[in-house]
């Protein structure tokens, strides 16, 4: 252990995962995530159950990653937490426990913003392998259950917001649509596996209008509801007869429609580097459309590994090492922040 490394405990509770990552400066010594299950039947996140859940997991998840990373408490540098955004009682739960820690250890507290974790997991590495970072200043589409971005990253802790969307988040189409399908939450996973095996050519949804490289779900989202009670209407075997060609076509639109402001955003801004962040970037069309655009538009694409792209402390960790570089420590007086930009 050299005396200029850090070593920073992370801990991730904003949505339905409970995660604690350790990290080694950038390096990642263990990263363990406990999922909940309990949220599949309700075809979303229920609030109140995940808080619970968050209660319950948060002392087994800590304890295991401390184990993993073969480190004890005394040895950690600083605690990190997530503030924001995310759901109020979430965040309570693994912001009252950062605090708890930060004050028992007598070592400072970090707030990260989620959405920031987000892109800076592509500055990860493992067991000293890094993985290839993008460059600034560089563009990134952030694509979650919560958000659609198209962020530009000036530095590690310098973002502005160039797109967004102005109802829904990509996530959520992904996941309504499911739930209307009668596929369990979270849906995404699931209609990429379906989209994999169907025609995507087989059915149009309506495409949005929407002003500058701003994105918009909602009505798609509405489209595709009516789009299946209409035709089960006629069929009452529609779905399940077509499942994979509605999978393939309706997954295809959504990424056409993040795609189609990407390559206007490389257009207007000139960017030569492209990364993508967020839980829908686990999405293996989006991944394969997006390496395209190397050739396409002769640029660089960033594509972080799937263990990075859903929710995991290992990313607040990293935000947190750049945060500890500057010396921006937190109050234990802070408090959660359900809605906050990047
Ligand atoms: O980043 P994340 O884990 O949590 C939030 O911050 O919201 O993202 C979760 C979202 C969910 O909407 C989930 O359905 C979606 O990411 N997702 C996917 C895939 N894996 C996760 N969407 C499409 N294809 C996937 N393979
Ligand atoms: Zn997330």
């Amino acid at each position: 252990m050299q005396k200029s490394d850090v070593y920073i405990l992370a801990i991730e509770s904003s949505c339905d995962d409970t995660s604690c990552a350790v990290l080694k400066n950038t390096i990642v010594l263990s990263n363990e995530t406990a999922g909940q299950e309990i949220h599949a039947r309700y075809g979303g996140v229920v609030p109140e159950l995940a808080s619970r859940d968050h209660e319950k997991n948060i002392v087994p998840v800590v304890d295991a990653a401390l184990k993993k990373a073969q480190i004890s408490l005394t040895d950690i540098n600083a605690i990190a937490v997530t503030s924001g955004p995310g759901l109020m009682g979430s965040l309570l739960v693994g912001l009252s426990f950062a605090k708890s820690l930060s004050l028992s250890l007598n070592i400072p507290l970090i707030e990260v913003n989620h959405m920031q974790g987000h892109i800076l997991a592509h500055f990860l590495s493992n067991d000293g392998i890094q993985n290839q970072a993008p460059p600034f200043p560089f563009l990134c589409l952030t694509v979650s259950g919560g958000h659609t971005q198209l962020i530009k990253v000036s530095d590690h802790l310098e973002f502005e917001i160039l797109g967004q969307t102005i109802d829904d988040a990509v996530g959520e189409a992904f996941d309504k649509a499911a739930k209307i399908l009668g596929l369990p939450y979270p849906g995404g996973p699931l209609i990429d596996k379906l989209a994999k095996e169907g025609d995507h050519t087989k059915f149009k949804f309506a495409k949005p209008n929407v002003q500058a490289l701003n994105f918009s779900f909602s009505g798609i989202k509405t489209s595709f509801l009516y789009f299946i009670q209409n035709n089960v209407q006629k069929n009452e075997k529609f779905v399940e007869e077509n499942l994979k060609d509605i999978c393939a076509s309706y997954q295809h639109h959504l990424i056409a429609v993040l795609l189609k402001n990407v390559k206007k955003c490389i257009a207007e801004t000139g960017t030569r580097h492209l990364a993508i962040a967020g839980g829908v970037s686990a999405n293996s069309e989006l991944r394969n459309e997006v390496k395209k655009l190397e050739e396409e538009l002769s640029i660089t694409t960033y594509i972080p590994p799937f263990e990075y792209c859903t929710d995991n402390a290992a990313m607040i960790g990293i935000t947190a090492y750049y945060k500890f570089q500057k010396g921006y420590f937190s109050s234990l007086s802070i408090s959660p922040q359900v809605k906050v930009g990047v």
